[in-house]
């Protein structure tokens, strides 16, 4: 049995027909095409499927889509302006050389971004507490502290 839900994607509404227990990062991924956000783990542990949903970052593979129902979500896509200005936050992690594989990027950024809205000077403490959920195997996660700093200065 499908249901229906309505979500706002990047400003967009979209009405869609779902599974009860499709997860919201394969609702993005597969329904809308929408592939910034990455699936690593499915299972809440990486954190490279964090969106921002409603302000409050969250692992989108432990939202199901039926809870996802009449919110606002945020992807990696949705941070850069519709005229392609990206975001400081995205600037500085390309400058701070923060990203090297790739993979946890949306997800990290997004977390960042997320903090940087509700603490717009955080400590290197806040951040780390922060990003502590998302995993990076490359960058040994102190150039991704150094672009979030970056970004407060
Ligand atoms: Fe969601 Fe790893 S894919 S936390």
């Amino acid at each position: 049995m499908k249901m229906q839900i309505t979500l706002t994607v990047n400003g967009d509404k979209y009405e869609l027909l779902v599974s009860p227990l499709s997860k919201l990062v394969d609702v993005l991924r597969e329904e809308l095409g929408i592939t910034g956000t990455k699936k690593g783990c499915g299972e809440g542990e990486c954190g490279a499927c964090t969106v921002i949903m409603d302000g409050q970052p969250v692992s989108s593979c432990l939202v199901l889509a039926p809870q996802a129902d009449g919110k606002s979500i945020l992807t990696i896509e949705g941070l850069e302006s519709r005229d392609g200005i990206l975001d400081p936050i995205q600037e500085s992690f390309m400058k701070k050389g923060a990203i090297q594989c790739g993979y946890c990027s949306p997800g990290m950024i997004l977390t960042a971004k997320a903090l940087l809205l509700v603490n717009e000077h955080p400590s290197e403490d806040e951040i780390r507490n922060a990003i502590s959920g998302n995993l990076c195997r490359c960058t040994g996660y102190q150039k991704i502290v150094d672009a979030v700093l970056d970004v407060t200065e």
